[in-house]
């Protein structure tokens, strides 16, 4: 069984989405730890109403930015940790933690990458909406030492209406969020990740 190790800093419907596809057999993992850097954050209780053991760290916690990264790669060891989804996790990952996880590590981001790579939910939307696209959507990627740069596994589209607010395109964003992130990790889960040419996708 698949040990995931979940990242996560804020709301966490991507966590409880993940949680949900777990128990309702959708996705045949296990969810071995959520690491979160807001003790405050929703997602904590969220992890907490699955049962999933819950490791909090704080930046203000710890002496350095370094070490408060080297004790995130040093909580997922400790729980066995085979593949790690990052899901709102606000902060740039070190190699420290990048690199033990190499092809087994991904983030969900809400645009179409490569477009409005390197800002944090909801800055993504709000570019899309001023940029005056018709299409905008989700992609689930691979984490590298590039930030929101690794292969990308999967999209899905979403419609950019007339009329959209942030909060109305990141909703509709998000609903597709909460299906297709579930549905990559089974991939990841059955080795369905397949390496041609140098692009990575998922059968
Ligand atoms: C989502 O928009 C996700 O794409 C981005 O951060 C947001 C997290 O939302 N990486 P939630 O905490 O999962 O509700």
């Amino acid at each position: 069984m698949m040990r995931l190790g979940l990242l996560a800093s804020g709301r966490g419907s991507n966590v409880e989405a993940i949680l949900e596809a777990i128990r309702e057999g959708r996705l045949d993992a296990a969810a071995a730890v959520l690491v979160c850097d807001r003790p405050d954050a929703a997602v904590v209780e969220i992890a907490v109403r699955f049962g999933v053991p819950v490791e909090l760290l704080p930046r203000a916690g710890l002496p350095t930015r370094a070490a408060q990264q080297a004790r995130v790669a040093e909580v997922l060891a400790a729980h066995r940790v085979d593949v790690v989804a990052l899901a709102g996790w606000s902060s740039i990952l070190d190699p420290i933690v990048v690199d033990p996880f190499e092809r087994r590590i991904l983030n969900i981001h809400p645009s179409l990458l490569p477009a409005f790579a390197g800002s944090m939910s909801p800055e993504p939307q709000a570019a899309a909406i001023r940029a005056g696209i018709a299409v905008s959507g989700c992609t689930v990627h691979l984490v590298t030492r590039e930030v929101d740069a690794g292969p990308i596994l999967a999209q899905v589209e979403v419609p950019v209406l007339p009329g959209d607010t942030v909060e109305s395109l990141s909703a509709r964003i998000l609903a597709e969020e909460h299906r297709l992130y579930p549905r990559v990790l089974q991939s990841v889960a059955e080795g369905r990740i397949r390496l041609d040419d140098g692009v990575f996708n998922v059968t």
